[in-house]
């Protein structure tokens, strides 16, 4: 089989990425020449980002905490401002207790690629960590990612869940789908596109599938235990009172140089 070399140098490849709209043209080019397996192959990866497909899915990975995680057709890409949510899991699975003797109980919801619970298990080190999302691409993916360090479930949020983790759960961790339905055909076509309807879309206020986390979280979650969803800013005062009607102590996070808005619940314990 003969395999045609590529054409593009790489300043041809620069100029045809600009040329397609990507603003970080230079930093595309290196990452694609240094992933395509051979000439002809790069000349297939350009095409397909200059075709419009996000660049992870062209290399078939994303950078998310410093961790190289797998992201599958379809699957939805982990964005940089969800580290911020990582980050505050982090903090509060470290306050546990370091007297505690088992490890904290993690909870992946709407897991996508797997890539927060990868992150936040590689950041602790010692988790119990279970994830679970809807969409079979995505639980293959997390599979991957998420390897041995867990174990991945398919099914409707906390129903693929085994029941013995009810009222164990230390960290639940849920970057559930928020974009109102509406404003879908407002996302750049990376996202509208290449990412699945199911990964996008929270319902008309987009707070379908938060509402449904919330309504449920207080019996999966421990005693003094965390729910930690990501949201927008115009949409946080909704995330707080369905926290709040849910039985939940909200508490609200937000980081301006990733733009990121997280609300935490806590499950109070008996004393309050
Ligand atoms: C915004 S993406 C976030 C993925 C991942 N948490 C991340 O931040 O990279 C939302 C994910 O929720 C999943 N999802 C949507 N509805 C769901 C449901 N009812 N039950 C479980 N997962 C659901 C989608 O398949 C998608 O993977």
């Amino acid at each position: 089989m003969s395999v045609t070399p590529s054409v593009l140098s790489e300043s041809a490849i620069v100029t045809r990425l600009r040329a397609a709209g990507c603003v970080f043209a230079e930093d595309e080019a290196q990452l694609l020449i240094s992933a395509a397996p051979d000439p002809a192959g790069l000349d297939a990866m350009v095409e397909r980002r200059v075709l419009g497909l996000p660049l992870e899915h062209v290399l078939g990975w994303a950078e998310f905490c410093g961790l190289r995680v797998a992201v599958d057709p379809q699957v939805f890409v982990p964005r940089i401002r969800t580290e911020f949510l990582v980050g505050q899991a982090a903090e509060l699975a470290r306050a546990l207790g370091p007297g505690r003797r088992s490890p904290a109980v993690v909870v992946d919801l709407c897991c996508g690629s797997g890539a927060l619970g990868a992150a936040l298990a590689a950041a602790v080190g010692r988790v119990e960590l279970h994830a679970a999302d809807i969409d079979p691409a995505a639980v293959s993916c997390a599979r991957r990612n998420i390897g041995a360090a867990g174990a991945v479930y398919e099914g409707d949020l906390y129903e693929p869940l085994p029941a013995a983790l009810r009222g164990r759960v230390d960290i639940l961790l849920a970057n559930a789908p928020y974009v109102p339905t509406d404003a879908i055909g407002l996302l750049p076509p990376e996202a509208r596109i290449h990412e699945a309807r199911v990964a996008l879309d929270g319902g008309a206020d987009g707070l379908d599938i938060q509402r449904r986390v919330a309504a449920e979280a207080t019996r999966w979650l421990a005693p003094g235990g965390h729910l930690l969803v990501e949201t927008s800013d115009r949409q946080a005062p909704l995330t707080v009172d369905a926290f709040t009607r849910h039985g939940l102590i909200p508490r609200l996070v937000t980081c301006d140089d990733l733009d990121a808005t997280v609300v935490i619940g806590t499950r109070p314990t008996a004393a309050g």
